[in-house]
């Protein structure tokens, strides 16, 4: 067992704009908090640089094992394009019990699902939607191919920065417990095909689709799915030399 905490079990943060983190970061404002901890837009007081910061609620880091996973796997997968850069750790002691949070780039974008759900209908035609899930498959291509996986890819995890004929995207919030097995990669490659499926409208507007979309999909079949397409490369692959009627 680890060392207990005398305090009392942390549940938000909500630190205020301009609090100073360990005398080198200033907070600008939250962009995100979930069951992990909360993500603020922070600013380096030095260069006044901007970078993204999470912060662990003490009970989701024990030992800062969390935090130090996290920034493990990130730094393995430094050179994949899609991933945010991870930079550094700092602790700062809040309530009397030390918080542990890791400094990454901030990306600059919207969100995958409010660039969708303010797209007429909330949904993108197919053809952009095939250019969505090609950057997507091939992002996750180099993350596969170094045996390594998301495992948590849904839209509020992608981030859209610019998007004309390709786009742009960089993901958040991998999964960093344990190593990867092959039901991992299997899990990022239905996840993909979910993002596409519902970036196209979802079950409401599935039986119209084209029967390309619909070759892809599989109705969501996860079986069906993989008998196709078992890697992100492979739906690459598969998205580069699709025929089309
Ligand atoms: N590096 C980053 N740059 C810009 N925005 C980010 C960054 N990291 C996280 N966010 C924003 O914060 C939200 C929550 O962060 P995330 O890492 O997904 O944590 P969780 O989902 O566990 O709360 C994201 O959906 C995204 O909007
Ligand atoms: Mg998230």
């Amino acid at each position: 067992m680890g060392k207990k905490s005398n305090g009392r079990r942390i549940q938000q943060f909500d630190f205020p704009a301009g609090t100073i983190l360990a005398g080198k970061y200033e907070i600008v404002s939250q962009i995100g908090n979930g069951w992990e901890g909360e993500v603020y837009l922070i600013r380096e007081c030095a260069t006044r640089i901007e970078r993204a910061a999470k912060f662990w609620y003490p009970h989701r880091n024990p030992a800062n094992r969390t935090a130090r996973f996290y920034a493990r796997k990130l730094h393995k997968l430094r050179h994949c394009p899609i991933l945010i850069q991870y930079y550094t750790q700092e602790t700062i002691i809040h309530e009397d019990q030390p918080i542990r949070f890791l400094v990454s780039e901030y990306v600059e974008g919207e969100l995958l699902c409010d660039f969708v759900s303010r797209q007429p209908g909330k949904r993108i035609p197919v053809f952009q939607a095939l250019h969505l899930l090609h950057a997507l498959a091939a992002g996750i291509e180099k993350i596969h191919n170094l045996r390594e996986y998301h495992g948590d890819l849904h839209d509020e995890n992608v981030i859209v920065r610019r998007y004309g004929l390709s786009f742009d995207l960089k993901l958040v919030d991998m999964f960093h417990w344990g190593p990867a097995r092959p039901q991992n990669l299997h899990d990022d490659v239905c996840d993909l095909v979910r993002l596409f499926y519902d970036a196209i409208g979802g079950q409401r507007h599935y039986a119209k689709q084209p029967p390309e979309a619909k070759a892809i999909c599989c109705g969501l079949k996860r079986s069906l799915i993989l008998k196709k397409f078992r890697t992100g490369g492979q739906l690459r692959q598969y998205l580069e030399t699709m025929q089309w009627d």
